[in-house]
């Protein structure tokens, strides 16, 4: 077994290592997914590691060792519910870049390894809360945060679940749209992150990941006031959001992302009457617009 000192060690070179994949921009980034201990969310291992195009592997042992790879995590393998992919996380949490002091609101929070590095960067004057829809995970969160003054772990839908206004929503499971209540809870100066999936966004196993990455793309929205700025930040394949999706979305974003131009969205519209050659995306309620 690794000592703790090794992984000490290791976890930073993980890190840097991820950091400088996705060229994070923040130091405070890097140090974040170097404190957290990855084995403290994910229950005893060995791990199933997710392999694209095959089933599940498990590490050979339980030496965490192995958690610090580039990979997706089984949470619940039988329904392909995984810890996320640390380059897409620190990727887009360097887009949301939490401050100290601020109010992290996390959809989807799984068993909480990135809850733990968002409230790593939102410090001991911030916090966050973690809404997980799944029971089992829900519980399991909350054990994992019984120490931890800074985080608050609720069961239930993300989309539908009240909670404070908050300066960073980090949407973790692929809606069709943004809720009402996101877009209405987000502080003025605060980001969205909010992965868009078509219905194919989460295939079968043997799919090839290009296939799954194509349906679906991640926007960072900032909020300045009534206005909303949308910027595409990744591509993406993610497992649905529960209360986030419905048919006319779905549709409306099947079609945007077979056109392309997705690059050229600035702007989030609460409004589904923008002139159709003004939208990316235009749906009953909300629009993405290029101006
Ligand atoms: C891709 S998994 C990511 C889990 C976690 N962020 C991680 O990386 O370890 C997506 C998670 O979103 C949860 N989820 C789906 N819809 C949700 C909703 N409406 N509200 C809260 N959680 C939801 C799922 O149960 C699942 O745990």
């Amino acid at each position: 077994m690794t000592s703790e000192a090794d992984l000490k060690v290791i976890r930073r070179a993980y890190a840097r290592q991820i950091a400088a994949a996705v060229g994070v921009s923040e130091p405070r980034v890097e140090d974040a997914f170097a404190s957290v201990k990855r084995e403290d969310f994910l229950g005893p291992g060995p791990w199933p590691i997710f392999r694209f195009g095959a089933a599940y592997r498990p590490t050979p042992s339980a030496d965490p060792v192995y958690l610090y790879t580039d990979d997706l995590v089984g949470l619940i393998p039988e329904r392909r519910i995984n810890n996320g992919q640390p380059q897409l996380h620190a990727h887009l949490i360097d887009r949301a870049l939490p401050r100290q002091g601020e109010h992290v609101v996390h959809i989807g929070t799984g068993t909480g390894y990135y809850t733990a590095i968002l409230a790593h960067m939102a410090g001991p004057s911030g916090r966050v809360t973690g809404i997980e829809f799944e029971p089992e995970l829900a519980a399991k969160a909350r054990a994992n945060f019984s120490g931890w003054p800074n985080v608050t772990i609720v069961e239930g839908d993300g989309a539908a679940v009240p909670f404070d206004p908050a300066d960073v929503i980090y949407v973790n499971a692929g809606a069709t749209r943004p809720a009402d209540y996101w877009l209405d809870r987000l502080n003025d100066g605060g980001r969205m992150i909010l992965p868009l999936t078509t219905d194919k966004a989460f295939g079968d196993i043997s799919r090839k990941p290009h296939e799954m990455m194509n349906q679906g793309a991640v926007f960072r929205i900032e909020r300045r006031g009534d206005d909303f700025f949308a910027k595409p930040v990744s591509a993406v394949a993610i497992y649905p959001c529960t209360g986030a999706r419905d048919e006319a979305s779905e549709r409306a974003l099947a079609e945007a992302l077979a056109k392309g131009r997705l690059n050229e969205v600035t702007r989030l519209y609460r409004r589904g009457d923008i002139p159709a050659e003004d939208c990316w995306l235009r749906a009953p309620g909300w629009s993405l617009g290029y101006r």
